[in-house]
């Protein structure tokens, strides 16, 4: 789907094209802790596909899956910039990743996609089809954050 039409002309979405300075400015413009920039070079070395949004020359917003391309991918770092919010860049963000995954898994398999929903950012994702754990005898999602 598009996204909103005042933005539809204008909105580029470029599939592998993240940087590292887009990613921490786009982390930096929500409020989100800086992460050392070798580990960000690091990070998106290793994504699967990343989507960096233009618009009109700005940065709009960003998204990158990761995991292993075949059984389990994982949506990371979905942020649009506070001036982009609320016109149809995020869904546009997701919906690109989501048919990078279509394109790309093995024809006629089953894939899982997870994510970490930042507190109330859950309604965003379940309009586009995600479902919050626990549920239908599924656990929790569970995390180990590890200081080095
Ligand atoms: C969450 C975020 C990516 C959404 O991006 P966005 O461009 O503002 O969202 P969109 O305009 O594409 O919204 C798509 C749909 O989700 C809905 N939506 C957006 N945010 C929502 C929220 N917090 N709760 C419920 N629904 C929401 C919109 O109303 C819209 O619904 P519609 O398609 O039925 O009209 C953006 O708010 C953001 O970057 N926030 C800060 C960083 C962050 O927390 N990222 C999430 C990491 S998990």
């Amino acid at each position: 789907m598009l996204p909103h039409a005042s933005l539809k002309n204008e909105l580029l979405l470029l599939e592998n094209g993240l940087d590292v300075a887009s990613f921490m400015a786009l982390r930096r413009s929500v409020g989100l802790p800086e992460r050392e920039k070798l580990q960000v070079k690091r990070a998106l070395g290793a994504s699967l596909c990343s989507v960096l949004a233009l618009y009109g020359g700005e940065i709009a917003g960003m998204g990158r899956l990761v995991g292993d391309g075949a059984i389990i991918w994982y949506l990371q770092d979905v942020i649009v910039s506070p001036r982009f919010q609320g016109q149809g860049v995020g869904r546009a963000i997701v919906e690109k990743l989501l048919a990078h995954i279509r394109e790309s898994s093995l024809p006629g398999s089953c894939v899982s996609i997870g994510l970490m929903a930042t507190a109330g950012k859950e309604g965003f994702y379940e309009r586009l089809g995600f479902h919050a754990r626990p549920s239908d005898g599924q656990g929790s999602g569970m995390m180990l954050n590890l200081q080095l």
